[in-house]
């Protein structure tokens, strides 16, 4: 058995992103001793890609928002396949987490009278994001940083964990080891707290970076955890598409909440054209109404670029399939119009969009103030995940809760943009307090599961024993995404999607047989031999609960079946490690809305 630290907890938290460092502050308050790992440096989050704010009803920009809009947007946004208790939880707790993160140090821009400024953003009703330029994301991982590192919680950087450790039925630590030189660390946890984000890097054109393979996902996924809704994966409208090393890097929905539209090489605001049923009383009928909207007119309609983001992605990837595209695969987007429509243009967009105009005029040469940009989708996030209990954020593992992108329930079939950023302090704090308590009313310690820490140690080091013609990590993952955005992409059928499962297998057995050549420390092949099983893992659950959902919704867009079906409105997915260790697929029947639930949607029309 190789040598390994051992680390006691009562609550562990897995992942140092937004949700992640509010669960640990929330957990450290209740006064257990908290740990919390991180897979790359301390600030290094998937969080920061939410750009263009954190949607919260404080109502400073127009005073009908409540948190009734609120609801009834997020439950439309996800085509009711969302749970609507977290939708009710999420809309009425927002505004309280966004205020307690300003009283922490969080510097958002202001209106004229000094208070919160809130921006338009797609499918939110109302002017409702409350931001910071277009860095909100960085801005409130900063702040919940500089919050939490006085809270006396442990960080762990640059640790991977491989396992989860169970033992009788519950869970009971974490096996995992230090990036940099190779060195194995139990955690032994009364509750752990999973908060690792999303699979983006299953996905060719991405705006997630390289700790995105699905871990959270995949550990709860081996302690026999329910996942749901794991077909609908979130194609952000706008990524970059040139030059080919920054392909899928965020171009914030802030660009369109501030003015900018879409146009394809003929000009065309393509948006115009395709507006969804369930949309159409509130969408611009022209040019001009759109940018009274944006400007504040109550009275006006938004423009179609503001409409959801499954629907915005379709239309790109269409206008570009059928040839009129941008000259590198993707659109225009274009925010340099605005100039003559606001004093002071140039300066006007610089202010409102920082982080838009240094990425590409550093990375694409493009000046945003003079030029359109060239954009496309990238895979965002997923709002399928971990099945928690809309209170408690507990799983169906007793002990194990999760919370934010790897946590599933809010968002339904698609994420409204802004969402993520609430959705991750909402139910952070929530999965803190209630793992903390859980801690507390335990009253038997964490011990147990030690042939799995003896399992996992073999099965971390078992690369360096491989004979070395195998295949190479690196060229497996990437034959991996590119067969994940081919087969199973923005746009799904059938044929394609029956295809994935067999790449799969023959995926899984290269996998299983790369070799890794010198040793533990600093090797990034190895690491990547390691994270190879979780991205397959939840490739198989993309792909399986995709062909399972035999209709278009939300994210899910399915050519052969391009209506939605009503009947298949009524349930979620779920998958699960079966007894023989096979991954089974099921349904079960969505949460139903409440009585009062149902009024308020009707109220809200
Ligand atoms: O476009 C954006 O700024 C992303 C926001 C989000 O994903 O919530």
């Amino acid at each position: 058995m190789p040598e390994y630290r051992t680390h006691e907890y009562d609550v562990l938290v897995i992942g140092a992103g937004g949700a992640g460092l509010r669960a640990a502050i929330e957990a450290s308050a209740a006064g257990v001793k908290v740990g919390c790992v991180c897979k790359s440096l301390l600030g290094k989050a998937h969080t920061v890609m939410a750009e263009g704010g954190v949607a919260a009803v404080i109502a400073n920009v127009d005073d009908r928002d409540n948190w009734k809009v609120h609801f009834t947007d997020t439950m439309r946004g996800g085509q009711y396949l969302n749970n609507p208790a977290m939708a009710e939880i999420h809309a009425k707790e927002a505004p309280a987490r966004v205020l307690e993160l300003e009283a922490w140090g969080a510097l958002f821009d202001r209106t004229k009278d000094g208070r919160i400024l809130q921006r338009n953003f797609g499918g939110h009703k109302y002017p409702r994001l409350a931001h910071v330029g277009d860095r909100t994301g960085l801005e409130m991982i900063r702040t919940l940083q500089d919050h939490g590192i006085h809270q006396g919680i442990d960080f762990h950087m640059e640790c991977t964990i491989t396992r989860l450790l169970v033992h009788e039925g519950r869970v009971v630590g974490a096996f995992g080891y230090f990036r940099e030189r190779g060195q194995f660390v139990v955690f032994r946890a009364k509750a752990i707290v999973l908060a690792t984000g999303g699979i983006g890097k299953a996905f060719e054109i991405t705006s997630n970076s390289w700790e995105y393979t699905a871990d959270g996902h995949a550990l709860a996924y081996q302690a026999g955890a329910d996942l749901i809704d794991m077909e609908f994966v979130q194609f952000h409208p706008t990524g970059m598409v040139w030059p080919p090393s920054v392909r899928g890097i965020l171009v914030t929905e802030g660009v369109r909440g501030e003015g900018g539209v879409l146009r394809n090489k003929d000009g065309k605001r393509f948006m115009f054209e395709d507006i969804p049923e369930n949309y159409r009383n509130q969408t611009a009928k022209d040019e001009e109404e759109g940018w009274r909207y944006v400007q504040g007119d109550k009275n006006a309609n938004r423009p179609p670029e503001l409409l959801t983001r499954d629907h915005v992605a379709r239309c790109i990837n269409r206008e570009v399939k059928e040839g009129r595209g941008s000259p590198h695969g993707g659109v225009f987007l274009d925010i340099a119009w605005i100039k003559s429509r606001v004093q002071n243009g140039e300066e006007h967009i610089r202010r409102k969009l920082p982080g838009m105009y240094h990425q590409f005029k550093e990375l694409a040469g493009v000046d945003i103030t003079q030029e359109p940009m060239e954009v496309g989708p990238t895979c965002h996030y997923i709002m399928g995940g971990i099945r928690v209990d809309a209170e408690t954020q507990m799983s169906t593992v007793p002990g194990l809760f999760a919370a934010g992108e790897c946590a599933a329930g809010l968002h339904g079939a698609n994420r409204l943009g802004g969402n993520s950023l609430s959705d991750l302090l909402v139910f952070g704090k929530r999965a803190g307090e209630y793992a903390a308590k859980y801690a507390q009313e335990l009253a038997i310690a964490s011990v147990g599961a030690d042939d799995q820490i003896e399992q996992a140690a073999a099965g971390a080091l078992a690369p360096f024993g491989r004979p070395d013609d195998g295949d190479n990590p690196f060229r497996v993952q990437r034959d991996l995404q590119k067969m994940m955005q081919a087969h199973v992409g923005i746009v799904r059928t059938e044929t394609e999607m029956l295809a994935a499962l067999p790449a799969l297998d023959e995926l899984e057995v290269r996998a299983s047989s790369v070799p890794v050549e010198g040793n533990r420390d600093y090797n990034p092949g190895w690491h990547t031999a390691l994270d190879l099983g979780n991205l397959l893992t939840i490739s198989r659950a993309v792909a399986l609960s995709a062909i399972y959902r035999k209709e278009s919704r939300g994210a899910h867009f399915r050519e052969d079946f391009p209506e939605k079906d009503p009947e298949a409105a009524r349930y979620n997915t779920v998958v699960r490690r079966g007894a023989d260790g096979s991954m089974v697929l099921e349904t079960t029947p969505v949460v139903p809305t409440t009585e009062v639930q149902k009024a308020v949607i009707e109220e809200m029309g």
